[in-house]
């Protein structure tokens, strides 16, 4: 090689020493400026001196051209062409041409340059990424000159439109020389389009618009919630997860799984949202149950999230409970009672409700005490009097139920008021009968026990002397005062007593007692009986008498009097009764100056078993046989159809009084089992029976007699007087006897006086004073 560049340098400056002349100079050439792709270009490199022979050389970018396809090379003796067809980028570049000959050589270079618009080498590719990795967006782009690749962001917005955001704020971006874009840490911010632009200013720029996303765990925004819900509202408890789809979500109840299927309490409703899962529930009519911690835990494939609603049921408070009266005095009580629950919201106040538990109409009063209180004092209370009261707790959600009715009793205070309507009526010599109506209730002030009758001559100073009434179911209350002095005026009051104590005197009435005295009562007894028929007898002492008036009845029925004429014989039949029943009968003697005290009551059994009633005729006389008047024809027949009716009505009239005393149980058993057995000194309970209920269904008393005056006395309202005309020594045990039928105190007029004694003591004194009366009369 060294020797063959040697021998060419050798030939070189041999033949320019032989021909005299230089070495080739080359003319310059350019390629044409305005180019475009496919067109075909050529060059002409031409030496403008020179020793022939020339060697030609074409070279790019430094290296040796060689001919191929599209480029051809055609060297002549004097010159060389280059010509290459349908030029693009890859033709782009320098081109030299070198030209030798044995003197030297000389070479001149060209830039061929084609505008290429940008093409795309590698294009970006939307991609989901988790947060806080790192991406590379491809964006490589060819063209000549080197396009500039340009990227801009274009976050979804709301509005749907796109918002271009230069990517230089972004501190985590980084645009590489490779036009690549790089995202380190990616955050849910960065979600959005990317647009990569690719330009040179030829022909069309290249662009793309990718999506980069992220793959979001399943995430709440907010863990914890309190919902506040009045009772019997509806609720409605969300859970909005946040994450990628698919995601599930379920729900627990203070760590009780609850369950989809189950309807019948919470309903679950789910649905998919744009950036996530909403799940709630629904609950209708909120109750006191569904206090408590619901969670919903939410899942999907990159993670999992949990958030808690507390819910707080908001209720009236509960009714107190254990209510009590504490203690009870004449006019006030203490009650006291324990906090109920307070339904989530504290109890304001609680009122206090009580009323009159006897008597119509009931008003309601009430007492309002604050929440820091759980007893209080009811005042201005009734003495004796049966109440009931309750308590009701109010928060801000409103009034409770009121607590169980609690009964109590005031302690009595002694009565009032005096009896109203006294009326004293002289009967015979020595006996005034007394009359007189109870007090209002008002002022009973407890259970009234009885009354003390005082009576007093008008002239004498002593105090009255007093005689023990005791009270009766009925409010009109009367007394046989006896064994008083024969015209004599006596001033007479009449005063009501409870347990407390004795009540007001009644204004003195003044009364003078007769001068006379009717006959005695006849001596009564009865001499036969049949099925159908009693006869008495009686004896009489006197022969004043005008007339004789029997009173008999059935067991249960009522009084009916008969007029007997004043016979010799004093025998009587009374006639149609019903067989086997018991009948009570008394006589009363009756005269000018006045009627008998009535005989002693004789009770006697009808013979037989017991049949239906018989139509009570008058009786007939005996003695007088004669064919009884039902048995006559013209009788018969209407009296038949009258028996008819009689027994149909009767049927009608059990049938109703069985219902109403069915009815009437049930209110009875209603009544009683409300009943508080509630008792101030621990004595036995009270039973409180509204007597206005049930007086209709009280045996009425016998209606008295429509003539003679004065009406005989009925056995079981007051003691027969025999006072002034005794006809045998226990007349007067047989009055005290029918009053132990009424259950009353067993005991004589004195006695209870006596068992008075918390009546005062002058009450005492005033015992010793009837002693002193009685045993003058
Ligand atoms: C061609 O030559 C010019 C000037 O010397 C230079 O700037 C350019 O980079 C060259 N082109 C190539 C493709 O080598
Ligand atoms: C572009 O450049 C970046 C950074 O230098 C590199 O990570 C990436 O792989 C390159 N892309 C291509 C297609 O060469």
């Amino acid at each position: 090689m060294e020797i063959t560049s040697f021998f060419t340098l050798c030939l070189l400056s041999l033949a320019s020493l032989v021909c005299g002349t230089g070495a080739p100079k080359l003319q310059p050439f350019t390629f044409p400026k305005t180019l475009h792709e496919g067109q075909t270009v050529k060059a002409i490199c031409t030496p403008t001196e020179g020793e022939r022979p020339l060697q030609f050389q074409w070279l790019k970018d430094g290296h040796p051209l060689m001919k191929r396809p599209l480029v051809d090379i055609k060297t002549f003796e004097d010159y060389s062409l280059l010509k290459v067809s349908s030029v693009g980028e890859k033709d782009i570049g320098n081109y030299t041409c070198i030209v030798r000959n044995h003197h030297g050589s000389d070479q001149f270079t060209t830039s061929l340059t084609i505008p290429v618009g940008p093409k795309w080498i590698r294009e970006p590719t939307s991609v989901s990424v988790s947060v806080g990795n790192s991406v590379t967006l491809d964006c490589i782009v060819g063209g000549y000159p080197k396009p500039i690749v340009r990227w801009t962001f274009h976050p979804t917005t709301d509005s749907g439109t796109a918002e271009v955001k230069s990517m230089t704020f972004k501190e985590h971006f980084q645009v590489a020389i490779n036009g690549s874009l790089i995202i380190t840490s990616v955050q849910q911010e960065d979600t959005g389009n990317y647009k990569c632009t690719g330009s040179n200013g030829i022909g069309n720029d290249v662009t793309k618009m990718i999506t980069l996303s992220l793959y979001v765990p399943a995430r709440f925004e907010e863990k914890f919630d309190v919902k506040r819900i009045h009772r019997g509202d509806s609720a409605k408890l969300e859970c909005d997860a946040r994450g990628d789809n698919p995601m599930t979500i379920t729900w627990n109840k203070d760590n009780i799984r609850l369950s989809r299927v189950d309807t019948s309490r919470y309903q679950i409703f789910d649905r998919t949202t744009e950036g996530g899962m909403l799940s709630e529930i629904q609950v209708h009519g909120v109750d006191r149950s569904d206090n408590g911690l619901f969670t919903c835990l939410a899942k999907n494939t990159y993670g999992e999230d949990q958030r808690t609603i507390k819910m707080i049921v908001l209720e009236p408070p509960s009714a107190p409970s254990d209510v009590r009266v504490d203690q009870a005095w004449s006019r006030s009580i203490s009650v006291t009672w324990t906090v109920p629950y307070s339904g989530n919201s504290p109890v304001n106040k609680y009122l206090i409700q009580y009323w009159r538990n006897q008597g119509a109409p009931h008003r309601l009063e009430e007492v309002t005490v604050s929440s820091a209180q759980t007893s209080t004092i009811l005042r201005e209370l009734q003495p004796g009097t049966s109440y009931v009261v309750r308590v009701i707790a109010e928060n801000n959600v409103g009034k409770g139920t009121p607590s169980e009715n609690r009964r109590f009793l005031t302690k009595e205070e002694e009565p009032s008021a005096p009896p109203t309507d006294v009326q004293v009526e002289a009967r015979g010599a020595g006996t005034f009968h007394i009359k007189w109506k109870a007090p209002s209730k008002d002022h009973w002030n407890g259970q009234l026990k009885g009354y003390y009758v005082g009576y007093k001559e008008k002239a004498s100073t002593d105090s009255y002397s007093y005689k023990l009434v005791p009270f009766s179911e009925g409010l009109a209350e009367e007394y046989l005062l006896r064994h008083l002095l024969k015209n004599t005026e006596y001033g007479i009051v009449v005063r009501a007593f409870n347990d407390a104590g004795t009540g007001p005197e009644s204004q003195e009435i003044l009364k003078r007692t007769k001068d006379s005295d009717p006959p005695p009562p006849p001596s009564l007894w009865v001499s036969a009986q049949s099925e159908t028929t009693i006869t008495i007898n009686w004896e009489q002492s006197s022969d004043i008498i005008s007339h004789y008036i029997l009173f008999y009845k059935e067991d249960s029925g009522t009084w009916t009097e008969v007029t007997i004429p004043q016979t010799e014989k004093k025998v009587y039949t009374l006639q149609g009764l019903r067989a086997g029943s018991v009948y009570h009968l008394y006589l009363q003697a009756a005269s000018q100056i006045g009627n008998s005290n009535p005989s002693e009551t004789v009770s006697v059994k009808t013979d037989g078993a017991k049949g239906p009633m018989k139509w009570n005729f008058h009786a007939v006389i005996t003695g007088e046989e004669e064919l009884p008047v039902y048995l006559r024809l013209p009788v018969l027949a209407p009296l038949a159809a009258s028996v008819a009716i009689i027994v149909f009505a009767l049927v009608l009239s059990c049938v109703y009084v069985k219902k109403e005393q069915r009815r009437y149980n049930r209110a009875m058993e209603a009544v009683t089992e409300k009943i508080y057995p509630y008792s101030m000194n621990g004595t036995l309970p009270h039973r409180y029976v509204d007597l206005e209920k049930t007086r209709p269904l009280l045996q009425p008393p016998p209606p008295p007699p429509m003539f003679p005056l004065p009406p005989p006395p009925p056995p079981d309202d007051y003691p027969a007087s025999s006072s002034t005309l005794p006809v045998n020594g226990n007349n007067n045990n047989s009055g005290d006897r029918r009053r132990l039928k009424k259950g009353r105190e067993p005991k004589s007029n004195e006695g209870s006086i006596d068992s008075r004694r918390q009546g005062g003591g002058n009450m005492i004194q005033e015992r010793a004073e009837v002693h002193h009366y009685d045993e003058a009369a």
